[in-house]
């Protein structure tokens, strides 16, 4: 079964295929590492979208990557789940595994294929690289007929070779060929050209669908990403807000609005729900910490913002004088006030479920209803971000993961006096009381007081706060990173008072530490903790 379309019926299709891999590349993003629910929640959120394909990760890096690569495959009915393997047995049976539920599946095989990597990482001549390549396509293939096959760092490949390896991999049974730009090298024109000429000169390409995979190291990854959609690409892999591996890969939402709002030179067009961009930019955000620029294109808080008086004079006179697309056409406008103090339960539930959430018992709903009303008796417009992230504090409650609570928090301060904090956690069933009085300020005296309590020696490298949305009464959404033996966690807490939400950040922070979930990364052969 191929998901939306039987789209390789035809190869000239103006369909372009969005495959994202915010869950799997994006999460090679330093720190950006999500739970299993995060990523059902992501993956729920894409779907929305409407993208083709979710990648949702690499089954044979963990564990908890397999079975993370699992659940995304039992939720997602109507994209295609994708499973990474390298060009290994043991990997391609850890994603067919994984991806035994899914609706729909493909397995993504790589190796190798420039000189450097093959001398230098798999120590393997060109011979040994194409029969690998070969072999594992063929042993993909008998989980799943959708397999696509990666020459990783193809952007620094031979020609010559890498058309060799793709003939071959199509013989095998490949029906995609992605084409990885892997350390963001090339450049848009040289690109396009690389396509052009795969296509030209393999035999058999016509078999298949030529994607891309490109990384932002120049600032690149979306030029050279559309230059070779107009040499025959038609699939682009991306994520969102361009997370991924150190500066990121293409960005899903910039892609799409390009060859949206330029239909006039791109000959396809993607079939993306366009109003579900930013609300599924700004849960990508909350969930990874990872906050958006806020000159970002399309999904920056100042992407549709004039402050120019000529501009915003032109604006208000005809509105294309100086805006190529509306904010509403990438949903912009879904930031509107929900739910309120007086709204009952069915309307909470009603739209956490258009939000993606499903409680598993009454008792979950309820107890995130009620975190809701105290919610809405301190502010009192709710908005979808402050829904999300109460659906974010649920799952880091109901995950097994959550060693330490949070029980109480007294804090005092004022000026000319040394700040002062008193915390309560729970560990298992034993309660544990500190008071820290620190002069860097309440937040500094909390976590010093949680830190004394845990004394994880964790290194904090980065402590951030957000309001999702605008006004003082604002909910302020802290992102705490901690970094201890290699393992680099993001604990995100939320609440109108930023002190309560910094601990809060912090013992979830804690909480994933403790959970060490050691990962191997796909692109190297020692295990990475
Ligand atoms: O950047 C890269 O080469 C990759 C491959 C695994 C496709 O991420
Ligand atoms: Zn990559």
């Amino acid at each position: 079964m191929m998901g939306r379309q039987l789209y390789w019926s035809n190869l000239m299709s103006d369909k372009l295929i969005i495959f994202d891999t915010t869950l799997r590349d994006g999460e090679q993003s330093p720190g950006a590492s999500m739970t299993r629910d995060e990523k059902v929640r992501i993956a729920k959120a894409l779907e929305r979208l409407k993208v083709d394909i979710i990648e949702a990760g690499f089954p044979a890096a963990s564990p908890g990557d397999f079975e993370s690569v699992q659940a995304v495959a039992r939720t997602v009915k109507n994209s295609i789940v994708c499973g990474l393997a390298r060009a290994k047995d043991d990997d391609i049976d850890r994603a067919g595994e994984a991806l035994k539920d899914a609706q729909h599946s493909r397995i993504h095989t790589f190796i190798a294929t420039s000189p450097l990597h093959m001398l230098h990482k798999l120590k393997m001549t060109e011979d040994q690289v194409v029969e690998n390549a070969v072999r594992a396509v063929k042993r993909a293939r008998q989980f799943t007929d959708n397999v696509e096959f990666s020459p990783e760092d193809a952007g620094r490949s031979e020609e010559d070779f890498l058309c060799r390896v793709l003939e071959a991999v199509i013989k095998a049974g490949a029906r995609t060929l992605n084409i990885p730009d892997t350390v963001g090298y090339a450049m848009p024109e040289q690109f396009g050209r690389l396509i052009a000429r795969l296509r030209e000169r393999i035999p058999n390409s016509d078999q298949a669908i030529f994607s891309v995979h490109c990384h932002n190291d120049l600032g690149l990854a979306v030029a050279n990403s559309l230059s070779a959609v107009v040499n025959g690409a038609r699939q682009v892999e991306c994520t969102i807000n361009g997370l991924g591996e150190r500066a990121g890969n293409a960005a899903l939402e910039e892609i799409v609005m390009a060859v949206k709002t330029r239909k006039d030179f791109f000959p396809c067009h993607t079939d993306i729900d366009t109003r579900e961009i930013v609300p599924c930019s700004k849960l990508v955000s909350s969930i990874t910490g990872f906050p958006v620029q806020p000159n970002k294109a399309i999904v920056g808080i100042n992407a549709f913002a004039h402050e120019s008086g000529i501009h915003q004079d032109g604006v208000i006179k005809h509105r294309e004088t100086y805006e190529i697309m509306r904010a509403e056409e990438v949903g912009w406008s879904a930031n509107r006030m929900v739910l309120g103090k007086h709204s009952g339960r069915n309307a909470f539930r009603a739209r956490m479920a258009e939000l993606g959430a499903e409680f598993v018992s009454e008792g979950e709903l309820n107890s995130v209803f009620l975190k809701f009303k105290q919610l809405a008796d301190k502010k009192h417009e709710i908005f979808d971000e402050d829904l999300q992230s109460l659906l974010n504090e649920a799952d880091a409650e109901s995950s097994e993961d959550e060693f330490v609570k949070l029980v109480a928090l007294d804090f005092s301060s004022g000026m000319g006096e040394r700040p002062q904090a008193r915390v309560t956690i729970k560990a298992g069933q034993q309660e544990h009381q500190a008071d820290f009085s620190a002069s860097g300020g309440v937040v500094d005296a909390s976590l010093r007081a949680i830190e004394s309590l845990l004394n994880t020696e964790a290194k904090l490298t980065l402590y951030s706060v957000n309001n999702i949305t605008s006004g003082t009464d604002a909910q302020g959404e802290v992102t705490v990173r901690l970094e201890k033996d290699g393992c680099i966690v993001n604990g995100l807490g939320a609440d109108t008072d930023i002190v309560i939400a910094s601990a809060k950040a912090y013992i979830n922070a804690v909480n994933k530490l403790q959970a060490g979930n050691k990962r191997m990364h796909p692109q190297v052969n020692a295990v990475e903790v």
